[in-house]
């Protein structure tokens, strides 16, 4: 196979990333916007030593599995890449990447990996969404190139060019009420007449539009984020938003002169409202702040708390650690069937939710502890029955992983939201634990995103031929 070489295949696999897979002479080829059962000629257009990616120059046959797909910028915008495969294919292909993903890097090939979790929405579901503002449009093939292009783009990054943006009207995975606060952002921002912030100089006002949703309140937080202070331009959009919109009950602006294109702001300035939003989950109450972690499916995250609670099995008695406990949710989930939860969390802010979050709930049997998770283990002196670990997606430090082992828990709950980080650390974690099954929950409909919660159990002392332990699942 060599650069630039035209075959034709059928599509055998979708890869983790969202690209088709085929193998050619045994090496395995990734096919940008290509599905399983695709009969397609496709082009060579990079060949690795270990790996190839090809693009589609004709689709020969279309898959079964191909359905149509509602969004405009399905095949463009690099966040949906399966919205034109069927759902059911979805959660199939995102169950084999963790089954895969444990059988190959975990080194554990008979892991019972249950069927995935539907999302009980597949358009509509998100809670979050943030876009970018760009003084660079991406033009992608069929785009209207009759509009002016000195109008900035405001949408999603564009794949593999950081400075530049996919100019978005509207995006399906957001409630359609999102979509009309956007709207009237967006044709704000592209009219006034500070311009938006470029990515390559470094100058520019506007950075990101935020939008966060309250399903249970049905609450909206706008959150500007600027590179300066700005208030002269951003009242009159707040006002505005606040005449058009009465849902919107928080509006702050964040402001950031860090170059790096995050929408974290170093200070905070509240433009209306409250600043912070109220959403629920099961019969708890949670206060979001702008910079604070919350599960963006909030659906998604009751089913995924509902499997980490009965993967905990709780009787009332136990200690449970909540390592990368965000806002709290877990611990506060877990603290009413738990003797004590303590929470560790690297983001000082969303500790303190947590602790409001906590007084709001009146739980009193939980902790949490600011800081890294790698330091502020070695100092809290309890010894754990359950671990709850629910890291970003680059998983666990080594020596966090060593602590918990140090720890010995009887129990070992795990969170991920990416296969390849889980699978190598339940590789580090197996030699002590066994990893009675996993469960994958689809939080991310049409990407190829997935959340999975493991369930681990320590061998018993008299297991030194770590057999694994029989174990009931109700
Ligand atoms: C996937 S979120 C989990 C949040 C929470 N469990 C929930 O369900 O809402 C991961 C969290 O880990 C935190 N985090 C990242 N690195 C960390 C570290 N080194 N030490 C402690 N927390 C960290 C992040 O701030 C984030 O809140």
């Amino acid at each position: 196979m060599k650069q630039n070489e035209i075959l034709e295949v059928e599509i055998a696999g979708a890869a983790y990333g969202g690209k088709g897979l085929v193998r050619v002479d045994g090496m395995a080829v990734f096919v940008r916007d290509a599905v399983p059962m695709d009969r397609v000629r496709i082009q060579i257009s990079r060949r690795k030593k270990s790996f190839a990616e090809a693009r589609v120059l004709e689709r020969i046959t279309p898959s079964p599995l191909r359905v149509s797909a509602p969004c405009p910028y399905s095949g463009v915008c690099g966040g949906c890449s399966w919205q034109c495969l069927a759902y059911s294919a979805q959660l199939e292909y995102k169950r084999q990447h963790v089954q895969e993903s444990i059988a190959h890097i975990g080194l554990m090939p008979d892991v019972r990996v249950l069927p995935t979790i539907p999302s009980e929405q597949i358009f509509g579901y998100r809670n979050k969404v943030e876009f970018t503002c760009s003084p660079f449009k991406w033009q992608y093939p069929g785009e209207d190139r009759t509009r002016p292009m000195g109008e900035p783009a405001i949408g999603f990054h564009a794949p593999e060019v950081y400075f530049k943006v996919i100019d978005i009207e509207q995006c399906l995975l957001f409630p359609d009420a999102g979509n009309l606060i956007y709207r009237d952002i967006r044709e704000y921002v592209q009219a006034d007449s500070l311009p938006v912030y470029n990515q390559r100089t470094h100058e520019g006002f506007w950075r990101f539009i935020m939008l966060r949703h309250s399903l249970f309140r049905n609450q909206w937080m706008v959150n500007i984020v600027t590179s300066g202070p700005g208030r002269g331009h951003l009242q009159p959009l707040a006002d505005l938003l606040h005449r058009r919109h009465e849902s919107i009950t928080c509006m702050v602006n964040n402001i950031t002169a860090k170059k790096a294109g995050i929408s974290f702001g170093e200070s905070e300035h509240l433009l209306h409202g409250e600043p912070v939003i109220r959403d629920r989950i099961d019969d708890l109450e949670f206060d979001i702040s702008a910079n604070s972690f919350f599960q963006t499916n909030s659906r998604g995250a009751e089913t995924l708390y509902g499997i980490v609670a009965r993967y905990a099995a709780l009787t009332g008695t136990e200690t449970v650690l909540d390592l990368y406990s965000g806002t709290g949710t877990i611990s506060l989930y877990l603290a009413r069937t738990a003797a004590v939860v303590v929470g560790l969390e690297l983001v000082e802010a969303a500790i303190r939710d947590a602790m409001k979050n906590a007084a709001r709930n009146r739980i009193t049997n939980c902790r949490f502890i600011a800081g890294d998770v790698r330091k502020t283990l070695s100092e809290i002196a309890i010894r754990p029955d359950v671990v709850i670990i629910d890291p970003p997606r680059n998983g666990m430090h080594p020596d966090v992983l060593k602590q918990v082992q140090d720890m010995a828990p009887e129990r070992i709950v795990y969170v991920s939201c990416n296969p390849a980080t889980l699978a190598r650390d339940l590789l580090e974690l197996k030699t002590a634990y066994h990893v009675v099954e996993v469960q994958p929950v689809d939080m991310f409909p049409h990407t190829f995103h997935i959340e999975s919660v493991a369930l681990l159990e320590r061998f018993r002392d008299d297991e030194c031929n770590r057999v694994a332990p029989s174990v009931f699942l109700p």
